[in-house]
């Protein structure tokens, strides 16, 4: 903390010293070009009304005169604070160019290959990742497949890289061994856009934008009609709260949906997912903040309407996930247990222990 407060201390002092020559200069500036004007003005009046004594000139031109001049003096003064405000304004203007200019790392190729059997075979081939600068992977050696019409669920302690696992899918990152496959296409060589037109993905922290509930929903797919909304906010469990709200469809989510509540933000953004109807789903821990009971119904809905996609679950709950096809318990980005519930109970420690400080005897029979 100290560290951060002496830092901060040093850009305050820079920025102070910097504002105090500023101003400093301008204090001496000014009052000197106020005092050029101002004589301008008397030496015109002086010599002025000598002319109008002498009944040279009309009073009118003598201020129209002291007009005109004023006038160019007032642009000398603009120019002076251009002075000021150019070196601003380019420094500025650099910053705001080097956002404009960072090229993104993730390009596509040239040519791109697409997937053309749409069905949604997801396939993990022995991925190795790790984050920029970061002394361990991520994610090491990862291999598995999961198939349309079936849930793979993941699971385990945080940081064991669940999220990183599935940010390589939509290519939010680029693995650095193995290959991940999308309908048997790596997705390093499909179009970005096609990859992300098969996916939806419900992040761990749902975001939400200022608008109406409706439009929110709606961002997953622009033209979805009125009835298409409808039917995944039903699904997601949303259409209570959002039947409960003033206007309906049309209430307004104030900015990162500071108004609705973590579970309802989550329910939201599930619905979002739902109206694209893609071929793979991915939720990170969407269900988190939902009460059992919602978590149920919520679940069993959406069995129905993912039968037949590819369907990849994030969950801390074992109820959650416990009747999924396929659960992969991972550590430390390593896959130590992959099976049913079934099977893991009997071979798997790590998920074991898990599922032993969740639940008890009773409900485990
Ligand atoms: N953007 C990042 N840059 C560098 N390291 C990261 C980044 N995101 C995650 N990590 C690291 O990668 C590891 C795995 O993180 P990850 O987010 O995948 O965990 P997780 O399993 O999703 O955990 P949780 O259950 O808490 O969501 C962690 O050790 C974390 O420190
Ligand atoms: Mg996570």
């Amino acid at each position: 903390i100290e560290r951060e407060q002496q830092r901060f201390a040093e850009a305050n002092y820079d920025l102070c010293q910097n504002a105090i020559r500023v101003n400093k200069l301008m204090a001496s500036l000014m009052p000197s070009m106020m005092l050029v004007m101002n004589f301008t003005i008397i030496a015109i009046i002086w010599f002025g009304s000598i002319r109008i004594d002498n009944g040279d000139m009309q009073v009118g031109s003598l201020m129209a005169f002291i007009q005109y001049a004023m006038q160019i003096m007032m642009s000398l003064v603009m120019v002076a604070m251009m002075f000021i405000m150019l070196p601003r304004a380019s420094a500025s203007a650099i910053r705001i160019n080097e956002v404009l200019e960072t090229n993104p790392q993730i390009k596509d190729p040239e040519e791109t290959l697409s997937a053309d059997k749409a069905q949604g075979i997801l396939e993990f081939k022995n991925v190795s990742f790790s984050f920029p600068g970061a002394e361990k992977p991520a994610i090491s050696n990862i291999s598995f497949t999961a198939r349309p019409g079936e849930t793979t669920a993941l699971i385990g302690g945080t940081g064991s890289g669940k999220t990183s696992l599935i940010n390589l899918i939509p290519r939010f990152y680029d693995v650095d061994e193995g290959s991940v496959l999308v309908d048997g296409v790596d997705v390093r060589e499909m179009s970005q856009k096609s990859l992300r037109a098969k996916i939806a993905l419900v992040p761990q922290k749902s975001v939400l934008f200022s608008g109406s509930i409706s439009d929110n929903i709606r961002y997953g797919k622009q033209d979805a009609s009125d009835e298409e909304v409808r039917r995944a906010a039903e699904i997601s469990q949303a259409i209570e709260f959002i039947s409960g709200m003033p206007g309906g469809f049309d209430a307004v989510i104030e900015q990162g949906g500071s108004n609705v509540s973590g579970g309802q933000k989550q329910r939201l953004s599930i619905a979002r997912a739902l109206v694209r109807r893609p071929e793979i789903y991915i939720f990170d821990d969407s269900f988190s903040a939902l009460d059992f009971k919602t978590d149920a119904r919520l679940r069993l809905a959406l069995r129905k309407e993912t039968a037949d996609a590819t369907v990849i679950v994030i969950a801390q709950r074992v109820t959650t996930l416990m009747d999924a096809g396929q659960i992969i318990v991972l550590e430390d980005g390593r896959i130590v247990g992959m099976g049913t519930h079934k099977e893991l109970l009997n071979s798997c420690d790590v998920y074991r222990e898990i599922v032993y400080s969740q639940l008890s005897e009773e409900e485990l029979a």
